[in-house]
């Protein structure tokens, strides 16, 4: 059943586990998810991208997750839309029946330029009135997503800026992290600690000096009524890195966002954590395996199939380390 955003951060809140928020396109990954959070028992928070929505097109993006609702109608399901970049976009989404918004007010409309303190609390606080409104949960960001190692922003896969920014500007501010809430009261918080959107995060495990997990816990102290969310949240495993090189990839070396610093998070206060990049990898790791074992095979049932359960072992993996299992 299609149910708030609010309503599963609440509950994962009272009984401290996060809930991975994964990043849907198209039919075999609406369907991983699914299968995966059945298997474990996991609430499901299913997000489209604004470039999801344009992939798949809106009706078949809506039609998907109706879809995932009728066939599992014992499971909770939020319907999220990911980095709104402007209150317009929101509304869109809102029109289209999702039931959580995301309104990304860190950066402007033409989501490169570095929005000032005042835009982002206006166009959130913008989205909040009308969200509330039809029970719509709604999430904000504060901060600039980006790598402490190179001072850039996250501009690898087209959003974000590719200026090079500040410490301030590439860590949340508890402080005015709790002035933002009041003013605008919406429901979530995206927090920048030096997490990056894509595969290339980090050159080398992260540790305290580029990754600040330790921020979280100041952070959530300042925020009793609100939910932390941790955006480029991929592990990206080495070993599906390895297995793409193998059959023809040219991945370059990189590291992602260690499981146990997630977990680390969680115990920190966060509950929400999106992921998008990880079953990018997964499926095509394993598409590629299967092509090139099976040079003669051109269904592309046969290679979508190990492509989505990949996903599936994924999610399922994602779901039982942050906790989920048996919470739906
Ligand atoms: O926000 C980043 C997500 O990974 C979505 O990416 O815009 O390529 O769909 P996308
Ligand atoms: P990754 O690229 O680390 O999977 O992050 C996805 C994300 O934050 C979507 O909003
Ligand atoms: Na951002
Ligand atoms: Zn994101």
């Amino acid at each position: 059943a299609l149910v708030s955003m609010r309503e599963l951060l609440d509950h994962a809140a009272v009984n401290g586990y996060g809930i991975p928020a994964f990043n849907v396109n198209n039919l075999e990954q609406v369907q991983a998810v699914m299968e995966a959070a059945k298997e474990v028992g996991a609430p499901v928070i299913l997000q489209a991208s604004a470039g999801a929505r344009k992939y798949a097109g809106e009706a078949f993006i809506k039609h998907l997750i109706a879809a995932a609702i009728e066939t599992y109608p014992q499971i909770p399901l939020v319907m999220h839309q990911d980095h709104g970049q402007s209150p317009d976009v929101c509304q869109g989404a809102m029109n289209l029946g999702f039931s959580s918004v995301m309104m990304d007010g860190s950066l402007e409309a033409d989501g490169k330029t570095i929005a000032s303190y005042d835009y982002n609390v206006d166009v959130t606080r913008k989205v909040v009135d009308m969200a509330h409104k039809l029970g719509v949960t709604v999430e904000g960001e504060l901060g600039c997503l980006g790598s402490l190692e190179t001072m850039q922003g996250d501009k690898e896969d087209g959003h974000g800026t590719d200026s090079v920014m500040t410490m301030d500007q590439l860590l949340t501010d508890p402080e005015q992290a709790a002035d933002f809430v009041k003013r605008t009261q919406l429901d979530a918080l995206a927090i920048a600690i030096g997490t990056s959107h894509g595969a290339y995060k980090f050159t080398r495990k992260p540790t305290g000096d580029i990754l600040a997990i330790e921020r979280i816990k100041e952070i959530n102290r300042r925020l009793p009524n609100t939910h932390l969310v941790m955006h480029g949240s991929s592990s990206v495993p080495q070993d599906l890195l390895a297995i793409i090189n193998q059959y023809g990839g040219q991945m370059k070396e990189t590291y992602g966002v260690p499981v146990e610093e997630i977990q680390k998070a969680i115990q920190f206060g966060v509950r929400k954590i999106n992921i998008d990049t990880d079953i990018r990898l997964a499926m095509t790791a394993a598409a590629r395996k299967f092509l090139a074992e099976n040079p003669d095979k051109f269904d592309a049932r046969e290679w979508l199939k190990p492509a989505r359960a990949a996903a599936q072992a994924l999610c399922k993996q994602r779901y039982i380390e942050f906790g989920c299992e048996g919470q739906a």
